[in-house]
């Protein structure tokens, strides 16, 4: 793996592959709160491309979760601007479905109405959707649960409900954050392997805040270490694991003597 001690600005932070899906251009953003102005990202340009799945770690606060809202439009950056193939984002949109830290659903409805919601929001038929939704809740192991409401479910079963929620709207980007912090050891290695299945067949690229640095060399086809608030991107690590051509088992990847030397050299700009 000759890119592995590459001094970091030979590491290409452009991207690479297919065209720029999400851009990011000397975006900053402040905070202005109760204790008083936090400085959260600091000028940041970054293009993620049609094909990449993006990991970004880095310590907790460091402003992770601020640089997703910012591409998906639910927050406005200070300065600069953020760009979704070219435009300008102006405000959430569907396309790039957001799977947030903390679960975010209808109480309301039950785990099937949930994940059909989007679709029915657009005017997907009944016949359809309900297809779509079968084959998300199945996909989180939810089936047996479809007809809950969210109060009945553990922490990670809402968890997955929110990501077969977003998934069911076959959004062209996903910005994951912390998607599978909530969940056992067995379900987190089954929804890695279901994302790198959703991300072959999605037409964008993904986005994913983890704190495994192990989760992110085997997700990730591109890892960006984020420095202590405000956010500053202070390494963008090539990662080959997650698009090798040949499929092994997740063990093997994960013992494999190459796997341990970039976790560990990941570890190192984490650590500093
Ligand atoms: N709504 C808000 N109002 C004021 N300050 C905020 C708000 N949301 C976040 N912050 C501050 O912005 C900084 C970055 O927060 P952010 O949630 O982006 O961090 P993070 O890297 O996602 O952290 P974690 O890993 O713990 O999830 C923190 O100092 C936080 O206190
Ligand atoms: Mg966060």
């Amino acid at each position: 793996m000759q890119q592995l001690h590459a001094p970091l600005a030979a590491l290409d932070r452009n991207g690479r592959g297919g065209v720029p899906m999400l851009e990011l251009r000397d975006v900053t953003f402040s905070y202005h709160g109760a204790n008083g102005v936090v400085d959260a990202v600091a000028a940041t340009s970054l293009s993620i491309r049609q094909g990449e799945l993006v990991c970004i770690v880095g310590p907790s606060g460091c402003g992770k979760t601020t640089l997703l809202r910012l591409m998906a439009g639910f927050l406005k950056p200070a300065t600069g601007v953020v760009l979704d193939q070219g435009q300008p984002v102006s405000g959430p949109d569907w396309r790039r479905g957001m799977v947030f830290q903390k679960p975010q659903l209808y109480p309301w409805l039950s785990v099937r109405g949930n994940v059909e919601f989007g679709p029915r929001m657009r005017g997907i038929d009944k016949t359809r959707r309900r297809q779509i939704a079968e084959r998300y809740v199945r996909m989180v192991k939810l089936w047996e649960f479809r007809d809950a409401r969210p109060y009945e479910l553990s922490g990670g079963m809402q968890q997955r409900t929110a990501l077969a929620r977003v998934l069911a709207n076959e959004p062209h980007t996903l910005l994951m954050d912390e998607p599978f912090a909530a969940l056992d050891a067995l379900t987190r290695e089954h929804m890695q392997d279901e994302l790198l299945a959703i991300w072959r067949r999605i037409h964008g690229a993904v986005v994913l805040v983890t704190h495994s640095v192990e989760e992110a060399v085997y997700l990730a086809t591109r890892i960006l270490v984020v420095s202590h608030r405000p956010a500053r991107i202070v390494a963008d690590i090539p990662a080959p694991f997650s698009s090798a051509s040949n499929p092994r088992d997740p063990r093997e990847v994960k013992s494999d003597p190459e796997f341990v030397a970039l976790r560990e050299h990941v570890l190192r700009y984490v650590w500093t």
